[in-house]
């Protein structure tokens, strides 16, 4: 086995060399990255970055001209639709909620936590003891116990923004993807946010984008910098901080 087989076998999730061309404008381009099993990861980059493209590759809404994408040491997640790749384990938050809004937040996570084609059911059934324990430790990870029987209609934008991170958990994939998930909240719902992706990583993996620094200073892991659809700089926040090509990118905007 060549080494990089062996990195390709042994990370979460494996990128090489991947690019996605957009009537001939890179918004990838010759991407890797390698994220290990139990990792959280902060991507950031200026606007345009092809930050969001990679989230669409991973999850199989875009599919690369080259390259490589390898979920688990084993998924050719280029040979797959989005979802077979849901299935497979990897979850996605978009940046816009979309919890139901007529219902309570208890009853969003019961429905994202017994698959959404079981809604009719649902609604004939009790929740288990299992299902009611698990709703617990959801809403317990989320902070939004006090919340449970609110309708959703009712939360604040942060609030739903949570209530969605936690009707992904719900669904307990191998991978979390969230795109942007303070954009728009307050600094204590940010400082907030931080600590329930904290939470969330100590049994699951996860790769956040984001742009507000003081977020990914709050997460404390290793970040990987995009720019122009490539990798720029990987390391602490402290590190990519301080390299004149990160600099750089960023006071160029
Ligand atoms: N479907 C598409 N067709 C054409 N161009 C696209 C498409 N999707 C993305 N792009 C372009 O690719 C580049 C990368 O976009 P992307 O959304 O991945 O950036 P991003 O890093 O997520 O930026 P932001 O921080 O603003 O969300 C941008 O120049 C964008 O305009
Ligand atoms: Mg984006």
């Amino acid at each position: 086995m060549s080494m990089t087989e062996q990195r390709s076998t042994s990370a979460l999730l494996y990128l090489s060399g991947v690019t996605v061309s957009f009537d001939g404008f890179k918004a990838l381009n010759n991407l890797s990255l390698l994220v290990e099993p139990g990792e959280m990861r902060a991507i950031i980059g200026p606007n345009g970055a092809g930050k969001t493209t990679m989230m669409d590759v991973v999850t199989g809404k875009t599919r690369p001209d080259e390259g490589e994408v390898v979920f688990d040491g084993k998924a050719d997640l280029t040979k797959l639709d989005e979802a077979d790749i849901a299935t497979l384990g990897i979850g996605r938050k978009f940046q816009k909620p979309t919890v139901f809004e007529n219902h309570t937040v208890r009853d969003n996570l019961l429905l994202a936590l017994a698959g959404l084609r079981s809604w009719y059911k649902l609604l004939l059934a009790a929740p288990t003891k299992a299902e009611n324990n698990r709703l617990d430790e959801i809403l317990s990870i989320i902070r939004m116990e006090p919340q449970q029987h609110m309708l959703a209609a009712r939360l604040s934008h942060g609030q739903k923004q949570w209530l969605e991170i936690g009707m992904l958990l719900a669904q307990d994939p191998k991978l979390l993807l969230v795109d942007e998930p303070v954009a728009g909240m307050t600094d204590v719902e940010t400082e907030t946010t931080a600590q329930v992706l904290r939470e969330i990583n100590k049994t699951h993996s996860v790769v956040v984008v984001e742009h507000d620094m003081s977020f990914v200073r709050a997460l404390g892991v290793k970040v990987t910098v995009l720019h122009e659809g490539s990798m720029l700089a990987e390391g602490t926040l402290d590190q990519v901080s301080a390299d004149p090509r990160v600099v750089e990118v960023y006071l160029g905007r």
